[in-house]
């Protein structure tokens, strides 16, 4: 049976691979989007998530718009963004033209589709964050009488060391560190996917040259997609190869053998004047607080491309079947 699964995501180069990821793969039936603030204002999320869509091909999957801002975040505080990575549109590289996409966003808010979603499917549903948690742990909050439907939380964010955007916080944890401590103490499964982890997973050039071989449309505008995030990530971070954190997360729900896990006590630090946002994963269980997540450790980084590449492969080829071979 396959994996249902929501994708709270703030496309962001990295989360759109993991849209295409979970249409594409029978493993997964992805049943909703939200989106939420994190690399761009959830205005720019939200379209992103629709262009997507848009250009893969994926239908009938509802795209709803959750939290703009961080839950201690005020009208005064505006919501931190990664142009820095991912542009000012949020996706930059492709030109997806100023049009609106024919695929519509949902009129329901994130939080209600969320609701709806897991009140209609027959099963518990797995949420696959990979922006901050501000709409999932606004859910929780909201309605701790559906947390019975929900199967697991696997998300992207937080590190066993080092992080990405302070020395030591990762990203999507430190946009809403409150956020990601209601979830992290919310008791549900969790499966934490965190940069020790999604470092390993480079887009190298060996990878670009095989999405561009395809030869498709959207092959091509993958590669426009990756080598716009390796420019940023090479001039940010000096990586000579982008990694590609989110798609992590659904390639883990379809093969749970491709990344290694550890159960351990993950915490949440809210006060620490350098070390806000930074998740303290106790490996060695010297706290002796109780473990409260599945932390991603060793990731089979070819296999992990196989299905990838797969992905872009199967939801770029014309509906009738693969394009006609040379
Ligand atoms: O730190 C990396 C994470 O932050 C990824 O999910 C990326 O898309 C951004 O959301
Ligand atoms: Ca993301």
């Amino acid at each position: 049976m396959p994996v249902p699964v929501i994708l709270d995501c703030d496309p962001g180069h990295d989360d759109a691979f993991n849209i295409l990821l979970a249409a594409a793969h029978p493993a997964v039936e992805l049943l909703a989007l939200t989106t939420v603030a994190g690399n761009q204002t959830v205005e720019k999320t939200t379209l992103n998530a629709r262009r997507v869509c848009e250009v893969a091909g994926i239908r009938g999957v509802p795209i709803a718009a959750g939290r703009d801002r961080p839950l201690r975040g005020g009208p005064d505080r505006e919501p931190r963004v990664a142009a820095d990575i991912h542009g000012g549109s949020g996706l930059d590289g492709p030109g997806f033209g100023e049009g609106e996409p024919d695929v519509p966003q949902d009129p329901r808010d994130a939080l209600t589709l969320i609701r709806d979603t897991l009140l209609t499917h027959p099963a518990p549903v797995t949420l696959v964050p990979t922006g901050p948690l501000s709409n999932i742990a606004t859910f929780l909050l909201a309605h701790p009488e559906l947390t019975p439907r929900i199967e697991r939380i696997v998300l992207m964010g937080g590190s066993t060391g080092r992080g990405n955007t302070t020395p030591a916080a990762e990203f999507n944890i430190l946009c809403d560190p409150e956020a990601a401590d209601i979830v992290f103490s919310s008791g549900l499964p969790i499966t934490m996917i965190g940069l020790n982890a999604t470092h390993q997973a480079r887009a190298t050039p060996e990878v670009v040259a095989r999405i561009a071989a395809l030869g498709t449309p959207l092959a091509r505008l993958c590669v426009q997609l990756l080598t716009y995030f390796a420019g940023t990530y090479r001039e940010v971070y000096g990586f000579d190869t982008p990694p590609l954190h989110d798609p992590l997360t659904v390639a883990h729900l379809i093969d749970p053998s491709l990344i290694s896990l550890v159960r351990a006590a993950v915490s949440v630090e809210l006060t620490g004047t350098h070390t806000r946002g930074a998740t303290v994963v106790d490996l060695h269980g010297v706290t002796g607080r109780p473990a409260n997540a599945d932390v991603g450790m060793e990731v089979d980084v070819p296999g992990f491309w196989e299905l990838v590449i797969d992905a872009v492969r199967v939801l770029g080829e014309p509906a009738e079947g693969p394009p006609d071979t040379p």
